[in-house]
């Protein structure tokens, strides 16, 4: 009786662990490498061009997502909030369950993420 509760016990632990590392693999795929730098014009455009100036265009919803102005309408109209950057709505909106989400992926939303932490920059 004693033996088969330590089976069912080492069962459950190593169960545990196997969940666990599921969890862990699929959270460094989605977040990117935080200290290679990403680039405004190349990386983060290139998410907008892809998935966003067909509703964010100009004289369209706002933010203006096209290159021209899409630094400057993410900056100026409070979208990235440096002091806390998980709470920037160009963030919140994209991550999983943001009003965004359906028109990207996590992983472009890490991406962005991580543009704001290493200061938003127009690079
Ligand atoms: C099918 C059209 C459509 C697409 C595609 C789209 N949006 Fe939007 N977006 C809207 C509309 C409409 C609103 C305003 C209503 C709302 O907030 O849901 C909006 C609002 C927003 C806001 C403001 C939210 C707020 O709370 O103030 C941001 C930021 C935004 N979108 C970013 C994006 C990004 C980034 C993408 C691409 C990944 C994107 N949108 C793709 C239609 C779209």
């Amino acid at each position: 009786m004693y033996k088969r509760k330590l089976i069912n016990m080492i069962i459950l632990i190593v169960g545990l662990v196997a969940l666990g590392s599921c969890e862990y693999e699929k959270i460094t795929y989605d977040v990117p490498d935080p200290s290679v730098p990403v680039s405004y014009a190349t990386e983060i455009q290139a998410i907008w061009d892809k998935g966003c100036t067909g509703c964010h265009g100009v004289g369209k919803t706002p933010p203006d997502l096209t290159a021209a102005n899409s630094y400057n309408a993410l900056i100026n109209g409070g979208f990235v909030n440096s002091d806390s950057p998980n709470q920037s709505i160009i963030y919140t909106c994209m991550a999983s369950g943001g009003s965004m989400a359906p028109y990207t992926n996590a992983s472009d939303a890490g991406k962005v993420l991580v543009w704001i932490q290493q200061g938003a920059l127009n690079n």
